[in-house]
């Protein structure tokens, strides 16, 4: 009896997952259970959980694996900031509840460079579109706590994942659950196990092709308790390096500073930290940086990574594993969102009328706005970022960059456009 009938009925919770087993004797006599479903999904960060969700509200039934614990992935610090288009779908779907009622709504941001801020408005500039500032661990939240109070599956701590058949009529996923060896059915796997994940990787040699751009430098990253320093967030230039002012709450600010990207976090003590935030973010006037106990700090690397095409047979990549942004663009974790979307309504599609049209265009639909957002967080990173110290000219010319965007109606407009999320 498929999975399937049973979630639809309602009738059966998680547990059925447990009863709908079948038994196959494995090695040693130890038998892997397996489980028949429709998606099989790898990874529940915002790709895997809000592709799930999108599923289900469309009556198709998944199961998503997890290698992490749930506390583990509902307090990874990652991400804040949500692209419209991305805060209109988790309302309409109905995991936007909490959202509205704790999230942080900006109107714009502001350029700072030569001790002076410049605002780009985004009512004016982009049609009145905003962005969000809602943490992503809150996002997973909403999204794991939405599937368990509707009895679906989700089996954290899966371990030895691997993915099979593919290439063929059937793909399975076994894994161990508990130490169980168990084996899941489906009719496709969709890969939203992140850049470091076992789907990309389980592609055959010779069929994907790697754009990557590496930057010699990371973001080290900080949460403090200290109330944001501004209503919105600042992208600071300066001849030190880049600095970020953004936040969590009213009460936690979260700020960023670029350093070489082998730095050892050990190499900055709080104090240091602060120092070189407040020389970096320096303004004339009155404003004055707010200050306060750091209790999270961590050091990313950076990088531009994109593999094409985003799927292979029955298996269809998602997310960061298939596509990395340098986080200046703010638009890793609404790629994501962006691809599942894509995913979802293409099954959709398959399941309702049988025609493989959207599943067909899948990679090149996806690949259209990637490569559109690798652009704009190439650009940001390039104009914001400094690169090698003693290239004067450079230097010059990022200055004449930053002085044209907040001068001209047009280039400002550029820069809103991509950064509250081009259209769907
Ligand atoms: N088996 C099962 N799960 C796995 C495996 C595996 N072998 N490997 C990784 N995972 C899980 C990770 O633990 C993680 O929870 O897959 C999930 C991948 O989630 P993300 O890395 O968040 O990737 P994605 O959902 O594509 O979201 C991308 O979110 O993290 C931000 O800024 C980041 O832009 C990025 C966005
Ligand atoms: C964040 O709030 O973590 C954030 C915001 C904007 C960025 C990157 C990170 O460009």
């Amino acid at each position: 009896m498929r999975v399937s009938q049973l979630w639809l009925d309602r009738q059966l919770t998680h547990a059925a997952y447990k009863t709908a087993q079948a038994r196959v004797p494995v090695l040693l006599g130890r038998e892997r259970k397996t489980v028949r479903t429709q998606i099989g999904i790898v990874g529940a960060g915002p790709a895997g959980l809000v592709l799930a969700h999108l599923l289900h509200l469309q009556g198709i039934e998944s199961v998503v694996l997890e290698t992490r614990s749930r506390k583990y992935i509902e307090e990874r610090v990652r991400a804040g900031l949500l692209e419209q288009g991305t805060v209109d779908l988790l309302i309409e779907t109905g995991v936007g509840e909490r959202l509205q009622r704790e999230c942080l709504t900006h109107h714009g941001i502001e350029l700072r460079f030569n001790r002076r801020g410049h605002r780009i408005d985004f009512d004016d500039l982009a049609g009145g579109k905003t962005v969000t500032i809602y943490a992503q661990q809150e996002v997973i939240k909403d999204l794991v706590a939405a599937r368990l109070a509707a009895d679906l599956p989700i089996i954290f701590e899966a371990t030895d994942v691997t993915v099979h058949g593919f290439d063929s009529a059937k793909p399975s996923i076994r894994f161990r659950a508990a130490g169980n060896p168990e084996e899941l059915h489906c009719d496709f796997i969709a890969g939203c196990d992140g850049f470091h994940g076992i789907c990309r990787p389980s592609i055959p040699a010779g069929v994907l092709t790697e754009f990557v751009r590496e930057y010699p430098f990371g973001w080290l990253g900080i949460l403090a308790k200290a109330p944001p320093s501004s209503e919105e967030l600042v992208y600071n230039y300066s001849e030190r390096g880049f600095a970020l002012l953004t936040m969590r709450t009213r009460e936690i600010s979260r700020l960023y500073l670029q350093v070489p990207s082998d730095e050892d976090i050990e190499a900055w003590p709080d104090d240091r930290i602060w120092s070189e935030l407040r020389l970096r973010t320096a303004a004339d006037g009155d404003w004055k940086l707010s200050e306060g106990a750091i209790f999270q700090k961590n050091i990313a690397s950076m990088r531009s990574y994109v593999v094409e095409p985003m799927q292979y047979g029955k298996m269809f990549l998602a997310g960061d594993a298939a596509h990395i942004v340098p986080p200046t663009g703010a638009k890793g974790l609404n790629l994501a969102v962006a691809d599942v979307r894509i995913m979802s309504k293409a099954f959709a599609e398959f399941y309702k009328t049988g025609k493989t049209h959207l599943l067909e265009r899948y990679s090149e639909t996806c690949l259209r706005r990637v490569w559109k957002a690798q652009r704009f967080s190439w650009w940001m990173t390039s104009m914001l970022h400094r690169f090698d110290t003693d290239n004067a000219f450079d230097q010059r010319r990022q200055l004449a960059e930053l002085d044209y965007v907040t001068s001209s109606r047009a280039a400002s407009t550029t820069l809103a456009e991509n950064y509250v999320g081009l259209p769907w």
